[in-house]
């Protein structure tokens, strides 16, 4: 059940997919332009955490990046000093949607998350895609609030 398309490989985020990794999160968001220079210095802020930041890319058989997600690791006091794990920035290329690669990303950030300890993983989503997250194995729990600065 958890097969890629033939050809396409999973992995974790690589420096060189700069330009690859923010055209798929532009169908998510606004990114911005980031120049190599501040996505390196970002990304090796991160890589200096890997024990936190774990973001995770599906490549097709042209060794394109078309899918990509992240996990952050926050560790608490509650219930006996516990690990939780945080989806962010799900996104799938508008072409390759439907084609199972966002399940495939939310089961290998599951996988880790419950390798790390984890108790529980929790994102943040629009209605429109409580469908995708509920087959994703994901329940409706409590109410999203934001204070924009
Ligand atoms: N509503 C209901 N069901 C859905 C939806 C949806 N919006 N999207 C997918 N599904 C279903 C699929 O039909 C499939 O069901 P099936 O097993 O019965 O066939 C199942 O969910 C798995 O779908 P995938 O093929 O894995 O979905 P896809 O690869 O297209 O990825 C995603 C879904 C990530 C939402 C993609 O459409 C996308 O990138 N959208 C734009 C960016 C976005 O909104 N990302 C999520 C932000 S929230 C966050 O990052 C925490």
């Amino acid at each position: 059940t958890s097969e890629l398309p033939k050809g396409y490989t999973l992995r974790p985020l690589q420096k060189s997919d700069h330009e690859e990794f923010l055209s798929v999160l532009r169908v998510l968001t606004k990114v911005g332009d980031i120049s190599f220079e501040t996505w390196s210095a970002r990304y090796d802020w991160m890589a200096a955490r890997n024990d936190e930041y774990f973001i995770i890319v599906i490549e097709n058989d042209q060794k394109k990046v078309v899918a990509v997600g992240s996990l952050i690791i926050e560790k608490k006091f509650i219930r006996n000093c516990a690990v939780v794990g945080h989806i962010e920035d799900i996104a799938v290329a508008a072409d390759q949607q439907g084609k199972k690669l966002g399940l495939r990303i939310i089961q290998a950030l599951d996988a880790i998350a419950q390798q790390v300890g984890c108790y529980k993983s929790i994102l943040d989503c629009s209605e429109k895609n409580q469908g995708f997250y509920e087959k994703c194995g994901f329940k409706l729990a409590g109410v999203q609030m934001a204070h924009y600065y």
